[in-house]
């Protein structure tokens, strides 16, 4: 929490008087996730594994993922005080992202319920490539009831995807932070802007700051310009990824494009989540764009050299050295 006192936000000036307890609040998933390193070699595009044998495998390790506690993660470790809410069940795999969460210095701020918690389980084949289980559970059960509206004295809120009823939760919460004044950035992914727009006008006129990847824009906008339709449903900063190929961002006034660098990766979960994260945790601290690029792209870069999701993410004093010594290029042009 060093920097958070030298925070300068930017955003509406109808909040009051009234105290702001978070800097960023992250809405979204928590999962356990079970890496198995299967050491068993693929069969063209297929992991194929004997029914009714038992498998001896390589390696098996635990961490803890879902869009709501990578980001939450990101957030605090680039200093700002930061809650996640989210849904975990009674189990004691709710107990293990509560762990994370503490040890992050994010403060939980969601409900817990019968449903048993988010579990992935990561196949990875003798190539290294990867089948992903997952079973959300207590993730998509999570209704705008269930919330304690009064415990959330944010400034910002960070969406992350979320399906089902949770998926309506966010959309009224949304509406919610709109007439509090409470800024609100979004990450949709391609579960949820695959069936295209129309599901997605409702909670788009209350979000501030989009980012999502180019699969995903061309969804909703499927044809003509992409920032330009992007613009025009609400978000006034809208962030485009293009995976190794960097991103592109438009403000209404100007694009800008960044020229990444060529990093060795190692292990690619969690590349959006940290991207995301310090684009936003960028734009929040100095209302700057090429910034905000710089900080995302950085913090996505690290984390790919790392295995595992969490690991890798950068603090903010570490980042602007990097700024310093080996900047990304950015390209503006007026729009
Ligand atoms: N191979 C790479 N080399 C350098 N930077 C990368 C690479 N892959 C991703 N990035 C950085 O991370 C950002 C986000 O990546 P990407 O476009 O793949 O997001 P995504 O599709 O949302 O990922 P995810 O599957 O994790 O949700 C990119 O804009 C870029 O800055
Ligand atoms: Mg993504």
């Amino acid at each position: 929490m060093k920097n958070s006192k030298k925070i300068k936000y930017f955003g509406p000036k109808t909040l009051g008087k009234s105290k702001r307890v978070f800097d960023i609040i992250t809405v979204g998933s928590a999962v356990v996730d079970a890496f198995v390193d299967t050491g068993i070699p693929q069969k063209g595009n297929n992991l194929v594994y004997p029914v009714g044998d038992k498998i001896v495998v390589e390696n098996i390790w635990f961490g803890t993922g879902g869009g709501g506690t990578n980001t939450a993660s990101a957030f605090s470790k680039l200093g700002m005080k930061t809650g996640f809410l989210g849904k975990l069940g009674e189990d004691n795999n709710a107990n293990m992202i509560r762990d994370i969460l503490l040890k992050s210095k994010v403060k939980f701020v969601g409900v817990r319920g019968k449903a048993p918690t988010g579990f992935s389980v990561v196949l990875d084949s003798k190539e290294r490539n990867r089948t992903i289980l997952t079973y959300k559970g207590a993730n998509e059960d999570f209704g705008f009831n269930e919330l304690h509206l009064e415990r959330l004295k944010t400034k910002w809120f960070y969406f992350s995807s979320m399906i089902g009823r949770a998926f309506k939760m966010q959309e009224k919460l949304a509406a919610w932070a709109n007439r509090k004044g409470i800024m609100v950035a979004y990450n949709p992914s391609s579960y949820i802007t695959e069936d295209g727009v129309s599901g997605l006008r409702r909670i788009l006129r209350h979000v501030d700051v989009l980012v999502l990847n180019k699969e995903e824009a061309r969804h909703l906008i499927p044809k003509g310009d992409l920032f330009h339709g992007l613009n025009k449903l609400g978000p006034k900063v809208v962030c485009i990824t293009y995976g190794k190929d960097g991103n592109g961002v438009c403000d209404r006034s100007f694009v800008y494009n960044s020229l990444p660098r060529k990093i060795k990766v190692v292990e690619r979960t969690g590349a959006g989540d940290a991207f995301a994260a310090g684009f936003v945790a960028g734009w929040i601290k100095t209302n700057d764009v090429r910034k905000a690029m710089q900080i995302g792209s950085i913090n996505a870069e690290s984390v790919i050299q790392k295995p595992g999701a969490k690991e890798g993410l950068m603090n903010w004093s570490e980042i602007n050295r990097e700024i310093k010594n080996r900047p990304i290029k950015i390209l503006e042009k007026s729009c």
